[in-house]
């Protein structure tokens, strides 16, 4: 693997122990993947934010490094939000544990943004090369955006944030970013809503695995293709799919004559194994924001919740510049009683896991809720969401 002479200088210890150690990481990763060279980075998304998910050596081994990134970095959802933890429900003990894993990122030069939807912040745009590793963010970075990243761990993702480069393999490359297989969808009746993408991303992760899909006979906007590339990066392992005719990548290469959906192997996911997906049962809360709701999804609950209470607890998630951005939507939200959390999501923090059955949106949700939270999850639409945390 070629590295330039400040490289080999980061690599000998010359710019300190931590930076030594991220080099390792970058150049052992690019070994295994046959990378050529590293290539920079525009911004860095870190998972391993959660003490829920990184525990006590998690902890430790952030709390020994002394370095600060080099290019804006955010981190992935933590398992509270930093200010109103306990409102909802969190232990002090935990809740000074997450304290100490944010301050050791906060020392290391990285936002407080704890999101999966760091594309709301600006830090990206078309061609860029990122090192972020949150499952549905490298998704919807990669197919919806048009920006390059492969789907990084926590440690990776670190030490790219602070070298400031990633090695160059994988979906950093055009050529890995064809699709390889082809997915007819029939729609259900009446007005798909980000839950109906939500159970056809559910249903077509477990169709293609960690190939790279391309639908056909959809026009999902950009928060429907959010809950696709979600739930599809939960069931299978999809870190880049197209729609052909609305993706942006997908035009240059059928411009190069690349990429004919009618030359690839074909799936068809059939309405009756979307509409399956929603199933009727009691809930005990309902949790909205699976990944992290934009500005319009918070303005449509605003919407829909309008005169009505919420008469079972309601959990909505975003990141904090969405939600500060949006502070009317936010207000008239929780007015009825439904409560808008930012930093934290219904997934990982030890919060949800008193609920016996979860309401969601999302087919990400919808898939990790049972391990991680111990609950049943049921998928509706939105509409139906704001319908159970209401009746
Ligand atoms: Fe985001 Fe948590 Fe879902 S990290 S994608 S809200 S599981």
């Amino acid at each position: 693997m070629f590295l330039t002479n400040d490289e080999e200088k980061i690599l000998a210890g010359e710019y300190g122990e931590t930076r030594r150690k991220m080099m390792e990481i970058l150049v052992g990763l690019g070994k295994v993947f046959g990378a050529e060279e590293l290539v920079p980075i525009s911004s860095a998304q870190i998972s391993g934010a959660s003490y829920k998910t990184i525990g006590k050596w998690g902890l430790e081994w952030l709390r020994q490094l002394d370095a600060r990134v080099a290019v804006p970095s955010v981190l992935n959802p933590i398992g509270m939000p930093r200010e109103r933890w306990e409102e909802m429900g969190i232990s002090r003990e935990f809740a000074e544990k997450q304290t100490q894993v944010i301050n050791a990122y906060r020392r290391l030069g990285i936002r407080l943004e704890c999101t999966c939807t760091p594309y709301y912040l600006g830090i990206t745009s078309y061609g860029d090369h990122l090192a972020w590793s949150e499952s549905s963010a490298v998704a919807y970075a990669n197919s919806v955006i048009g920006a390059r990243t492969n789907r990084e761990g926590g440690p990776s993702a670190l030490a790219a944030a602070i070298i400031g480069k990633t090695p160059k393999y994988g979906l950093h490359i055009f050529d890995n970013r064809l699709p390889a297989v082809a997915i007819d969808v029939e729609m259900p009746e009446g007005r798909p809503h980000a839950g109906h993408y939500g159970a056809i991303g559910y249903r077509a992760g477990k169709l293609v695995g960690n190939r790279i899909p391309i639908f056909t006979g959809m026009r999902p906007n950009r928060d429907q293709m959010k809950a696709l590339g979600a739930a599809m990066a939960a069931t299978g392992a999809v870190a880049l799919f197209h729609v052909d005719g609305i993706t942006p990548e997908i035009r240059v290469m059928r411009q190069r004559g690349l990429a004919n959906p009618a030359a690839l192997e074909r799936i068809t996911i059939a309405a009756d194994e979307i509409e399956a997906l929603f199933t009727a049962m009691p809930v005990d809360a309902v949790a909205i924001g699976c990944p992290h709701c934009s500005g319009e999804q918070l303005h449509t609950i605003a919407y829909l919740l309008a005169g009505r209470k919420t008469t079972k607890p309601f959990f909505i998630f975003a990141a904090r510049g969405v939600t500060e951005a949006n502070r009317g939507a936010v207000a008239a939200i929780e007015r009825t009683g439904a409560r808008v959390y930012e930093d934290t999501c219904m997934v990982v923090s030890p919060a949800m896991e008193r609920f016996g059955t979860i309401m969601v949106d999302s087919g990400k949700a919808a898939a990790y809720i049972p391990n991680m939270c111990g609950a049943v999850a049921r998928i509706g639409t939105l509409e139906e969401c704001v319908e159970a945390a209401t009746s």
